[in-house]
């Protein structure tokens, strides 16, 4: 599938979520190419209907773009009602990857205080198990990045050239084929330096699945249809 093909489905989940924003709500904004389609349809109500709402950025891409859209942005000093972000891989157990673009610190706290979060994707980013993603980025200080890549060098780390917006290191391990990533999420929690990483879970009616075709279903409701995920 091409990118102007996906990019129209994750314009239909984008939309689907900015549907949700009531009047004076705070909202989270993710990062990468699905959260922006959901802040462009909430600036779109922001300016069609006279919506009014805060919002606060996870990387200063999305701020950025929130800003040049006349979004109003607020630091994080209260609770999100909503907050929207993409995926890497989404599994039908609601098991979800993020921190491609390496803004998985903010978009845990983000997530973490939102009344509900909500994840954008399109269908080739559900599959049965993370490891046809692959990849569980790693955010991790500075300072001890070389240490905490020694500890798991058995999951063959890569480093990121470039720091992410909070200055930390971002590690990319690959967990051998079929491994199960809830304990190797535990075990690189465990270890001092790292901040966190990009295993998430989230509820199946708070995955919203775009269309090519301009419509979205949950990936609940899909599962309920008896769709089958690759
Ligand atoms: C950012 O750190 C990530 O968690 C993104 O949300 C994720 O990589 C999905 O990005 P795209 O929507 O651009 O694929």
């Amino acid at each position: 599938m091409d990118d102007a093909t996906r990019q129209r489905a994750w314009d239909a989940a984008g939309a689907a979520a900015a549907a949700l924003v009531e009047d004076g709500m705070q909202v989270g904004l993710g990062t990468g190419r699905a959260a922006a389609a959901g802040v462009r349809a909430l600036a779109r109500r922001v300016t069609d209907e006279g919506l009014s709402v805060t919002t606060v950025a996870t990387s200063l891409q999305t701020e950025a773009l929130a800003r040049e859209l006349g979004l109003t942005l607020a630091p994080l000093s209260r609770a999100c009602e909503i907050a929207f972000d993409g995926a890497d891989v989404v599994t039908p157990t609601g098991l979800v990857i993020k921190g491609a673009g390496g803004a998985l610190v903010r978009e845990r706290v983000v997530d973490d205080t939102a009344g509900r979060f909500i994840v954008l994707v399109d269908e080739p980013k559900v599959a049965s198990h993370p490891s046809s993603w692959g990849t569980l980025p790693v955010a991790v200080l500075p300072f001890a990045a070389d240490y905490v890549a020694a500890q798991l060098a058995d999951l063959a780390p890569t480093r990121r050239p470039d720091h992410s917006d909070d200055n930390l290191v971002v590690l990319d391990l690959r967990p051998p084929q079929g491994a199960a990533w809830h304990p190797i999420m535990a075990r690189v929690r465990a270890l001092p330096g790292v901040v966190d990483a990009g295993l998430f879970d989230v509820a199946t009616e708070d995955v919203f699945v775009g269309e090519p075709d301009g419509t979205c279903r949950t990936l609940a409701e899909l599962i309920a249809e008896g769709h089958t995920f690759g």
